[in-house]
């Protein structure tokens, strides 16, 4: 058994240039909104949800980027409204969010 329930992994990576990377897309305050919730819903720790940051995971163009582990989900999103559909739809009910999906 996993010690997490589900591990999400923002890529709050910035690149020194212009190019795309998910720090100038929001990350690092999309991943703050996203631990604030989960701790306000009483769902971090052991057997819980857990959300960290990440260096860049390589698929910069698609950003920004998160990862759900164990499955493997790999999503973006542009806001908060993103954020809380896939906390309430795929961490709190375990229904992937088929619009927001990076295959
Ligand atoms: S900067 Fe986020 S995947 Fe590369």
């Amino acid at each position: 058994m996993s010690f997490y329930k589900y591990h999400v992994f923002f890529c709050t990576n910035q690149r020194p240039d212009q190019q795309m990377c998910c720090e100038n897309a929001g990350a690092s305050k999309l991943r703050a909104y996203a631990k604030a919730r989960i701790k306000a819903l009483g769902l971090s720790g052991e057997g819980e949800i857990r959300i960290n940051t990440s260096g860049c995971l390589d698929r910069c163009s698609e950003g920004p980027v998160l990862v759900v582990y164990p499955e493997d989900t790999w999503y973006t999103f542009v806001d908060e409204q993103d954020i809380e559909e896939i906390i309430q739809e795929h961490l709190l009910k375990g229904r992937v969010v088929k619009r927001l999906l990076i295959k």
